[in-house]
């Protein structure tokens, strides 16, 4: 499948406003996989339709998350991450799409988790650096994201965890160990 291929797929999930995010982090997630060397077609696509189940009604990611046996713990913690499991099942059942690698990187873009792979740490750091998002501390993150992987996606889930910290919101588990891990991997490059 090709970039107009998919784009045309996702467009009728999407507003405006989240298609143009879309197609913003589908280009972010290209030049980061040629810079990693990471498949870029797996890179296009996981980010084409990273967003897919974005408006889906509550009502029916509940269903899902039940129904294929996602893990429910997802279900106490705020819904804005589960749009990320639940399009890893849907690009499946209605477009096909059986890519575990893709389908992984679109599972974890809301949380991240303690063992990721390179694309899908691309996709959750191009979610987050597009263009077209604008806060406090971003520059210097796209800078670090021509250089180190692991650094730019640990600047990330930093911010995004102590965003979360200041609202006194839940933190999911494997966003910590996202952390964690990627702490431990740059001691090491740094030791
Ligand atoms: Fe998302
Ligand atoms: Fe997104």
């Amino acid at each position: 499948m090709d970039k107009d291929q998919a784009l045309k797929l996702v467009k009728p999930h999407l507003n405006e406003t989240r298609y143009d995010h879309t197609e913003r982090v589908m280009e972010t997630a290209i030049t980061l996989a040629d810079v990693f060397q990471v498949n870029q077609e797996e890179a296009m696509l996981a980010a084409v339709f990273h967003d897919y189940a974005k408006y889906r009604p509550l009502k029916e990611m509940v269903q899902i998350i039940k129904d294929f046996q996602l893990p429910e713990d997802l279900l106490s913690f705020h819904h804005e991450l589960w749009h990320g499991p639940v399009a890893s099942i849907l690009v499946e059942t209605e477009l096909g799409i059986d890519n575990q690698a893709i389908k992984d990187a679109i599972y974890w873009h809301t949380t991240g988790h303690g063992q990721m792979t390179n694309l899908e740490k691309i996709i959750y750091l191009a979610d987050y650096i597009e263009p077209g998002r604008h806060f406090p501390g971003l520059d210097i993150i796209r800078k670090v994201a021509t250089k180190n992987l692991d650094e730019a996606c640990f600047m990330a889930v930093r911010n995004s965890m102590t965003f979360l910290l200041s609202r006194e919101r839940l933190i999911y588990p494997e966003t910590l160990n996202m952390y964690n891990q990627l702490k431990r991997n740059l001691e090491e490059l740094n030791s």
